[in-house]
């Protein structure tokens, strides 16, 4: 299984290539949401239920800053109308606090956006993306957001399980470089036991 994905991550690497090399004072610039791959075939019952959050990039992610950053979890839950109620656990200066939100499908199955946008102060546009996803072990999922003006975007990998093997969290490392992110732009949050596995 881990050796398909590893393959399957090659092909996708090379399909990848950042286009051109941002300045070193500029930002990191969102890719195309048409250059992230999507999972073929995209099942959204089987996609449903608890992920930990084993990993995160993203432009906006400071790994110094967050050394300590605690493991939280995503679970999400399908709506008669095909939307996800998807809410995340966290525990937040000792209290354990559920943000919840609704992802309703895009213009293809396996991508989202926000439900009730206007809600969400100073997001302008939200797209979740399943870029691939065995369903019962790992997830990756890409998430671009359009925030007063700035495009901030993100990985996560999500595992079943609060580890996942050291060649997923590879893989997950070289995808997010390929998009020009560096080792201070990816965390491994800490994994924990309180607040997540209350329910
Ligand atoms: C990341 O966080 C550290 C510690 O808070 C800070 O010193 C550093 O300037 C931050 N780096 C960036 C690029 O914001
Ligand atoms: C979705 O969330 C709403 C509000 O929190 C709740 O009322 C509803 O029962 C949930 N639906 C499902 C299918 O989980
Ligand atoms: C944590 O608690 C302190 C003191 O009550 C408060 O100032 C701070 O805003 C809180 N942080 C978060 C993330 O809720
Ligand atoms: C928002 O994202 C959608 C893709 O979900 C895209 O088609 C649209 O052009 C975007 N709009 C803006 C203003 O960026």
């Amino acid at each position: 299984m881990a050796r398909g994905i590893l393959c399957l991550g090659l092909v996708l690497l090379g399909a990848l290539q950042a286009p051109a090399q941002d300045s070193l004072i500029s930002p990191i610039r969102a890719p195309l949401l048409t250059s992230i791959p999507l999972q073929p075939d995209f099942q959204e019952d089987q996609f449903q239920g608890k992920w930990y959050v084993v990993g995160i990039a993203g432009n906006p992610i400071n790994a110094t800053r967050r050394a300590r950053f605690k493991m939280y979890t995503t679970t999400y839950e399908l709506k008669d109308d095909h939307s996800y109620n998807v809410t995340s656990t966290m525990i937040r200066n000792d209290t354990c606090d559920h943000w919840i939100r609704t992802f309703v499908p895009d213009v293809q199955p396996g991508q989202f956006t926000l439900g009730n946008i206007e809600s969400h102060v100073g997001v302008q546009n939200y797209t979740v993306r399943v870029m691939i996803t065995n369903y019962h072990e790992f997830a990756l999922v890409f998430f671009k957001k359009v925030h007063d003006n700035y495009e901030f975007f993100k990985m996560t990998l999500y595992g079943r399980t609060k580890e996942l093997s050291a060649d997923l969290k590879d893989y997950f490392t070289r995808f997010a470089k390929s998009l020009g992110l560096t080792e201070n732009h990816i965390i491994f949050p800490v994994p924990i036991d309180e607040c997540i596995d209350d329910r």
